[in-house]
């Protein structure tokens, strides 16, 4: 979808107007209810429309309109609107209009009937334009026959603003991360026939190096010559090896600090030996969420030329079950010399994500390290749908990784970890087992066995995204399916807590 942003109003089929709770329309409203010899407010006495927030009246465009249609838009309260609202009242504008006879809408964002607390109406504006996009995402490329009706109908989407040069400034760093959350979304919502770990990183390489990012391909030689003998263990059922890649952005000095994210790209996760059962399992294609996450936010970093030294970390692995499969009760060695005996070939993401974790802090000595990954079931039996876990051994890290989900409508709640849950990953065989053996704390646990990877002094985030990663229902910003989550809240906490 095109978005522009204009001083005056340009020629557009629909017209989009606000008012304010108790159906009071701003100025734009005025101008277009006057053209229509009163039309809108004998509608929105009519229809009894109160201007709740997000709440929509369409009207008809009649002859002598330049509009086929004009849509009202409630506000609710004005000064009770946070940044957040108007990525709401974006998203609303577009599915209002999709589906109509309308090409493209003129949103008229006039402020001065309009009192907002503690927010820049320019910031409201870029907002609601960021809304518009992240909403109107389809992945549609495998529909060849869906019928003309069923296609989305707008194609632009103008924004009349008092400050155009201004917002459009404003909209440049959002859009890029649009752009991303795109990415994000194809790469996560694509078949996984045709995503495995070497197409992965074929699409890394292409997408990200014209930024400027330095992307490193590790093949199943080099990941088993550096040791790695957890993450070979998960790929080696397949018949497509592994491949770690490294996503390099240097946007701060030499000698500044590097933050790491690490992300889980099970490209499709069937359990392996500890085979899934049948009902549902392709779902798993998602498994990979996490090395998308971390693709996009790479992308958007470098494409904003975020100051920041960043680098992306994905352990990219097929879990299958096959004659070369690992079995429950392996034991292989991590390259960080601890041994992990294999009781359960489905707790696989932390075996891959082990060896990805130590070699982020081996290569880049981070100060900070986050890492995504859709790792345990048991985090939607916590927090459903609404709540990423994060599970971290620095409080005052926790506080801006939430402090950033607010803000973009990603929300983070902290998880507890503990010495019990520690010690229930003691193998009598080995270092460590990959499972507890029970059903306790199960988010904890794989919480737990990746936290045995973290070095001295290293500041941790483990965000279990198992239950935000894909949506089944269309929410704000996020139509049903691949949501890209963790990937504008992480954009966030860079531009607030490293940038500053
Ligand atoms: N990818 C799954 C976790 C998952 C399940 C994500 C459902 C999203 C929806 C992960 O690899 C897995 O299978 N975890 C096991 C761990 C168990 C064997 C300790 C699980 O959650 O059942
Ligand atoms: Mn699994
Ligand atoms: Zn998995």
């Amino acid at each position: 979808m095109k978005i522009s942003f204009d001083a005056k109003s340009p020629k557009s089929d629909a017209f989009v107007a606000f008012a304010v709770e108790g159906g009071k329309l701003l100025e734009p409203g005025k101008w277009a209810d006057k053209k229509m010899s009163g039309a809108l407010k004998r509608a929105i006495e009519a229809e009894k429309f109160e201007a709740k927030k997000a709440q929509t009246l369409v009207v008809p465009g009649p002859a002598g309109m330049p509009h086929s249609h004009v849509v009202i838009v409630g506000l609710g309260k004005p000064e009770d609107l946070k940044e957040q609202d108007f990525e709401k009242l974006g998203g609303t504008v577009v599915s209002v209009l999709n589906g109509r006879k309308a090409g493209s809408a003129d949103v008229a964002f006039r402020t001065d009937g309009i009192k907002l607390k503690g927010l820049d109406p320019r910031h409201a504006a870029a907002r609601m334009a960021t809304g518009a996009l992240l909403s109107a995402y389809r992945f549609d490329k495998y529909l060849t026959k869906e019928p003309k009706d069923k296609k989305p109908t707008l194609k632009s989407l103008s924004f009349t603003v008092d400050d155009p040069a201004r917002v459009k400034k404003i909209f440049s760093d959002e859009k890029i991360a649009a752009e991303s959350v795109y990415l994000v979304r194809d790469l996560v919502s694509e078949a996984p026939n045709v995503l495995y770990p070497e197409s992965f990183a074929a699409i890394i390489r292409k997408e990200l190096s014209p930024f400027g990012v330095d992307v490193t391909v590790l093949g199943a030689r080099e990941i088993e010559k550096k040791g790695m003998g957890a993450l070979m263990a998960v790929g080696q059922g397949s018949a497509r090896e592994p491949k770690l890649v490294t996503m390099e952005y240097r946007g701060a000095g030499k000698k500044d600090p590097v933050v790491c994210f690490v992300g889980k790209g099970v490209t499709f996760d069937t359990g392996g030996i500890s085979i899934k059962p049948g009902p549902g399992m392709e779902e798993m294609k998602w498994d990979m969420a996490g090395a998308a996450v971390v693709t996009g936010l790479l992308r958007t970093l470098a494409a904003r030329e975020a100051k920041v030294n960043a680098v992306g970390v994905v352990a990219l692995a097929e879990n299958m079950p096959s004659g070369t499969a690992c079995r429950p009760g392996d034991i292989v060695e991590t390259m960080s010399g601890q041994t992990v005996e294999i009781l359960n070939t489905d707790a696989e993401g932390r075996l891959i994500l082990c060896d990805a974790l130590w070699y982020a802090q081996e290569e880049f000595r981070p100060t900070h390290i986050v890492d995504l990954a859709t790792l345990t079931g048991a985090m939607i039996i916590a927090l459903g749908h609404e709540y990423a876990g994060v599970f971290s051994n620095d409080s005052a890290f926790v506080k801006e990784l939430v402090a950033a989900g607010k803000h973009v409508g990603e929300e983070l709640w902290r998880m507890p970890l503990n010495d019990a849950w520690d010690k229930a990953i003691d193998s009598p065989a080995a270092d460590m087992k990959n499972i507890s053996g029970g059903r306790d704390a199960g988010s904890a646990i794989g919480a737990h066995f990746l936290k045995r990877f973290i070095q001295d002094g290293v500041k941790w985030a483990h965000l279990d995204i198992a239950g935000v990663a894909w949506s089944n229902k269309d929410r704000t910003s996020v139509p049903k399916g691949a949501s890209a989550f963790g990937m504008r809240l992480l954009d966030r906490y860079v531009a607030e807590n490293w940038e500053k």
